[in-house]
């Protein structure tokens, strides 16, 4: 039986199959996504994966929606897999915001669920990094959560020739579609027009943009010519001031596809326009009051950061590393007599924090030492009883062949230097 299209198997290296993902690099990308969350000083929060549909249909705009696993379960309800973690995240906030200090930065590492078209970085699930501060209307922040998506990236070994920050505000776009445009109501159908020029054919952008009273020169024009907002001026200021001006470009092409964005938006992109986008977030501060009735109000902004696209970016860039098993040891059972006193050997090395493994049934020496260098073991460790009856570990360094004997009782403390 196949698996879902547009689903991934992770299996541990070495691959078995090019069609497979790997659940080492995986393990890489939270690793250093974490890290940095971290280091910026942000807390990890989860939810659920399936929500009420309301939830999205609320707020997150029509592309989502449309992309929406969503189902009527068995209590009649109707509920959705999350496509996205901020409705949900707003709604987490808005129920106990008082019990925490503002302002509020959090993360998470959820796996999300479109129904999209399967295609080159896009698939219908994927893992997303999220980095959210609530309760702070300052750019200030702004610029804090772009410095962290920065630094994340770097963490990968990319720099600014591999990935830039495109710099945009919903406020621009939205002063010029109000001067032009009478409806507010028409006002998502545009940014989703704008979001998707560089990707659609101009022909039919040019049809969509008329139908609104928009023509494609003149949205042309204010994309080259638009001059930074003064929010946009304070972000770059700040960036500046932490050397990370390199990073960043003002860019009006990126105007966001959800919804909900209200003022400074970003999307992050390789520099040589070869994949979709590698994160995107902005501010979004209505959100937390729509979604809880008009009963707490917080300014709010974040991003989302998949593995997929970075995944491919790190690959073609020669950036991931090689990933090995890593034992500490594999303990040879030579002697079956020894098994017993073998067994009680790995289990203290394993409960001081080292990985250990051995052959679970008697095999001839060779095997297990085969068995040994297929899994990447640094040393080998091995009982042996001395003429004088006593136990001694025999330890092996795999790659420089050397070899030492210990008590038992210090093999732990030599394995781990
Ligand atoms: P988004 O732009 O829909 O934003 O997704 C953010 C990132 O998730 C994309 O740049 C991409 O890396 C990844 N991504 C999205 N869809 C897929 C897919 N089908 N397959 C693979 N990767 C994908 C959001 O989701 C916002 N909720 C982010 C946010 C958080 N805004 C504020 N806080």
């Amino acid at each position: 039986m196949d698996r879902l299209p547009g689903f991934r198997d992770f299996y541990p290296e070495p691959l078995p199959h090019p069609d497979v993902w790997s659940a080492d690099a995986r393990q890489y990308i939270f690793d250093k996504w974490r890290t940095m969350a971290r280091r910026y000083g942000f807390r990890e929060y989860d939810g659920p994966p399936l929500e009420p549909l309301e939830l999205y249909t609320l707020k997150s705009g029509e592309e989502i929606v449309a992309q929406l696993y969503n189902f009527t379960d068995k209590g009649q309800r109707e509920i959705a897999l999350r496509p996205e973690m901020t409705p949900t995240l707003a709604r987490m906030v808005a129920a106990h915001e008082r019990n925490y200090k503002k302002p509020i930065k959090w993360f998470a590492i959820p796996q999300l669920f479109r129904y999209e078209r399967h295609q080159k970085g896009r698939l219908r699930e994927h893992f997303q990094f999220n980095a959210d501060i609530f309760g702070e209307a300052d750019v200030a922040a702004d610029a804090e959560l772009i410095a962290l998506l920065i630094d994340t990236l770097r963490s990968f070994g990319l720099t600014a020739k591999d990935f830039v920050i495109r710099l945009s505000s919903r406020n621009a776009w939205q002063e010029f579609f109000t001067q032009r445009c009478p409806d507010p109501g028409k006002a998502n159908e545009f940014y989703q027009i704008i979001d998707k020029l560089e990707r659609e054919d101009p022909a039919q952008s040019r049809e969509k943009l008329a139908r609104l009273g928009f023509s494609l020169d003149e949205i042309s024009a204010f994309i080259k010519t638009g001059q930074p907002t003064t929010e946009l001026e304070a972000v770059l200021k700040n960036l500046s001031a932490r050397g990370l001006s390199e990073f960043v470009r003002v860019d009006y092409q990126v105007i966001r596809g959800l919804a909900y964005y209200t003022g400074v938006v970003f999307e992050a992109f390789d520099q040589q326009g070869e994949f979709r986008a590698i994160a995107g977030g902005g501010r979004y501060d209505n959100l937390v009051k729509l979604i809880s009735g008009g009963k707490v109000n917080l300014p709010a902004l974040g991003f989302g950061f998949g593995d997929v696209v970075l995944l491919e970016l790190l690959k073609a860039r020669g950036l991931l590393p090689k990933f090995d098993g890593a034992l500490d040891a594999f303990c040879l059972i030579e002697d079956e007599s020894l098994r017993p006193e073998s067994l009680k050997l790995i289990t203290d090395l394993r409960a001081s924090g080292l990985a250990i493994d051995y052959a679970l049934t008697p095999a001839k020496p060779d095997k297990q030492f085969k068995r040994a260098q297929e899994m990447k073991a640094a040393r080998t460790i091995k009982l042996e009883r001395t003429p004088a009856g006593e136990l001694s570990a025999r330890i092996k360094d795999l790659r420089t062949r050397e070899e030492k004997a210990c008590a038992p009782a210090e093999a732990a403390q030599v394995l781990g230097k």
